[in-house]
């Protein structure tokens, strides 16, 4: 199936997870892949059909026609998305789109078939090392107390020109990612755990690297 390395990186929103995992995946000459875009694109597409969230079909037959191209720009059915699937209404939805299991088959199917095509990379999300990549060569769990992630959350958005979610609207996430039937967030039981609060990204690069 691949022929490099694959590194799962789990953990919840604020935690790092892009960060460390596009600095892996540079650090080791690996491709990266951000799955939760994948989640968020497929939240945009719903809000703009206007469907309810809570239609599963609805949102996995958008994910399944979807023309997705993630990079540092993101292209969605050819249109440039980058922005859009970060902001505060696909914030919103995106925790309830992403517990439908069909629209979860048709991303898990495409980020199997992204690691074959890539021979391996670094990938991030909730449910990489438990479900999409249970033989991932490493898997990392990594975490940051509440307060600091939302900390994080905002130093990004206010980067990008956007309002932050607030540490109730994260926690709010993290419960319906952790709680939900399919695919919850947790750490693989193999998982190396990072607790990120009082660490560079640097330092998590390297407590990574030295597990490898
Ligand atoms: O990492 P993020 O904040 O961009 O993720 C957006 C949402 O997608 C989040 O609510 C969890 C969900 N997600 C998921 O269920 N499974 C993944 N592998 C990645 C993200």
């Amino acid at each position: 199936v691949r022929d490099q390395l694959l590194i799962a990186i789990d953990g919840p929103g604020g935690s790092g997870k892009s960060t460390v995992a596009r600095g892996l995946a540079a650090r080791l000459g690996l491709a990266h892949l951000d799955t939760g875009a994948m989640y968020r694109a497929v939240t945009l597409l719903v809000l703009e059909a206007g469907f309810e969230l809570f239609e599963g079909e609805k949102a996995a037959d958008l994910a399944r026609q979807m023309d997705l191209e993630l990079g540092a720009t993101v292209f969605l059915n050819g249109r440039d998305v980058t922005a859009a699937i970060r902001s505060p209404e696909v914030d919103q939805a995106v925790s309830e789109v992403a517990a439908h299991p069909a629209v979860r088959a048709e991303l898990v199917a495409r980020q199997r078939a992204w690691a074959r095509k890539h021979h391996g990379g670094v990938v991030e999300g909730r449910d990489i090392g438990t479900v999409v990549f249970p033989e991932a060569d490493l898997k990392v769990y990594l975490t940051a107390d509440p307060l600091e992630r939302a900390r994080r959350r905002k130093a990004e958005r206010t980067g990008a020109g956007g309002p932050a979610p607030s540490g109730a609207e994260l926690s709010r996430r993290d419960q319906i990612d952790s709680n939900r039937a399919v695919s919850p967030l947790k750490a693989a039981p193999d998982a190396i755990v990072v607790d990120s609060t009082a660490m560079s990204i640097e330092d998590v690069i390297e407590e990574v690297l030295s597990h490898l």
